[in-house]
């Protein structure tokens, strides 16, 4: 993804006139405009305005301004550089609405090397939104090797270039997620996730260390489940941000700690996934852990005055002799024991670790974990709103709002103190999977058991299974990896 600004009106008609095609936008209010006069009126309104001629015979369109609708216009001139309009309909114009039209816009350029200039929004908070959606909506991954993959470049015109610098950075990151959890898991193992937060680190400059081996023997969820898995074995990643005019006086800033599950495949373990189908989407499972990378890099960059550390639990669950068996007791970072019951339930026993030391070394004044957790966060709200847990209201609160404004949606959920009795074991501390014909609420359950490792911290919960991965090839989203959580995360960071 390419993007460049045209800085003024005056130069945009300019600009526009470089690109193969303008993007400019139709809101139902100026349906209303228009209807009186039919669609003549407007096709001569943009001809005046770029001094194009378009394909006379198109006149008959009849656009609804309903928003994502495109229509395709052919200029005629044939001197012209500019070969087509997009004429995108805006909706009622408000965030939602713009963020279907930039990724309708996106989608008709994807995998082409066309130059888009786009005119369709002027707001800062629908400029940030346009440009976003617009860059995910072209966003493309393959291995293909029979032809070259070729990218859009769009230019977006706005009266201050400034304003959007900070978008791209968010835009480029969620892609860099989205790569990240498209890559097959022959490639992605937690060793090689391991060295691209390492190489990350370096490009953007944030600090990056990796325990392995016998570094791990605390963490004793993280080596049950990525044990199965023993060549390269698991891998504890943390990232550390700290402004860099703020080395000094660290103790003094807002302290972020976000955990991320980092399953780089989840086959269940010895209880197994069936139907055996449901696992090929499973290396997606680190998408939690990538939303923090690409988090973080973000922050790197705009370097907001708080300071962040992020804990990325990277493991294999792998079917093998090293497996663990339903029915072992493992010790968590922090002493706490558990008695593993379903070794597909294999998430909560990595983070459970991550939380535990990040109470336990980090003192956060905010910790956050962010996984895809569970199938039921999906049967409950779907694939568009992720699962948030929390007992903290005001929190819940603005992460609502700025899921809603960023696009990343979260809904807030109960903790359900009447199951907590799910997690009660005749033989170790807790039990890690609760009885599901007893209690249901499988994504409120492994929630319950993740807060017994927060300790008395501002805990949220995020259960992405249903956000992290699309089935289908939409919107905003491709058929996989969408990238969720870094607009979230991001957007919240820096307003603290
Ligand atoms: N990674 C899965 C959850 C998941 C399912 C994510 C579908 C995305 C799509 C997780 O490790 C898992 O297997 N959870 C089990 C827990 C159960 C065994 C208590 C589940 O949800 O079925
Ligand atoms: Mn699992
Ligand atoms: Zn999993």
């Amino acid at each position: 993804m390419k993007v460049a600004f045209a800085q003024s009106a005056a130069i945009s008609v300019d600009a526009a006139l470089r690109s193969q095609a303008i993007a400019i936008a139709f809101s139902k209010n100026e349906k209303e405009d228009f209807e009186l006069e039919g669609p003549a009126r407007l096709v001569s309104a943009i001809e005046e305005h770029f001094e194009l001629n378009l394909l006379d015979e198109l006149t008959f369109f009849s656009p609804t301004g309903k928003a994502g609708e495109l229509f395709e216009i052919p200029v005629s001139d044939t001197d012209s550089l500019t070969e087509r309009i997009f004429l995108v309909g805006l909706g009622d114009k408000g965030l939602n609405s713009i963020r279907l039209a930039a990724s309708a816009i996106g989608r008709k350029v994807r995998g082409k090397s066309t130059k888009v200039f786009c005119a369709c929004v002027n707001e800062v908070t629908e400029l940030k939104a346009f440009t976003i959606s617009l860059s995910l909506g072209s966003y493309l991954w393959n291995q293909k090797t029979d032809k070259e993959t070729l990218f859009p470049e769009f230019f977006i015109a706005t009266e201050d270039q400034s304003q959007l610098d900070d978008v791209v950075v968010i835009a480029k990151a969620i892609c860099t997620a989205r790569d990240l959890v498209h890559t097959p898991a022959n490639i992605k193992n937690p060793a090689w996730l391991s060295e691209q937060a390492l190489s990350m680190g370096k490009e953007f400059g944030f600090n990056v260390k990796v325990l392995a081996g016998k570094e791990l023997a605390l963490f004793g969820g993280l080596r049950a489940v990525g044990n199965s898995s023993p060549k390269p074995g698991p891998r504890f990643v943390e990232l550390s941000y700290v402004p860099r005019s703020a080395k000094k006086a660290v103790g003094a800033l807002t302290h972020v700690v976000l955990v991320g599950k980092g399953i780089t495949f989840d086959t269940g373990g010895v209880s197994l996934k069936r139907p055996y189908d449901t696992m090929t989407a499973m290396k997606s499972d680190m998408a939690g852990a990538a939303a923090l990378l690409a988090t973080v890099s973000v922050l790197a960059q705009l370097q907001p005055r708080v300071r962040v550390t992020a804990l990325m639990m990277c493991a294999e669950n792998a079917l093998s002799g090293t497996s663990q068996r339903p029915s072992d007791v493992i010790t968590h970072f922090g002493g706490t024991t558990v008695e593993v019951i379903n070794t597909d339930a294999e998430g909560r026993l990595v983070l459970a670790d991550g939380l535990a030391y990040a109470d336990k070394n980090l003192d956060p004044d905010y910790l956050v974990d962010i996984a895809t957790l569970t199938g039921a966060a999906t049967l409950g709200l779907g694939r568009q709103y992720a699962a948030m847990y929390t007992r903290d209201q005001l929190l819940a609160k603005s992460l609502g709002k700025i899921g809603a404004e960023s696009g990343d949606k979260v809904w807030h959920m109960p903790l359900i103190d009447e199951y907590q009795d799910s997690l009660r074991s005749d033989i170790a501390d807790y039990n890690h999977t609760a009885d599901k014909e007893k209690y249901s609420a499988g994504s409120v359950t492994a929630a319950l058991f993740l807060e017994k490792f927060a300790g008395s911290r501002r805990w949220v919960h995020l259960d992405i299974a249903g956000t992290a991965r699309s089935e289908v090839d939409a919107g905003e989203n491709p058929k996989g990896g969408t990238g969720f959580g870094v607009r979230l995360l991001t957007d919240w960071i820096m307003s603290l």
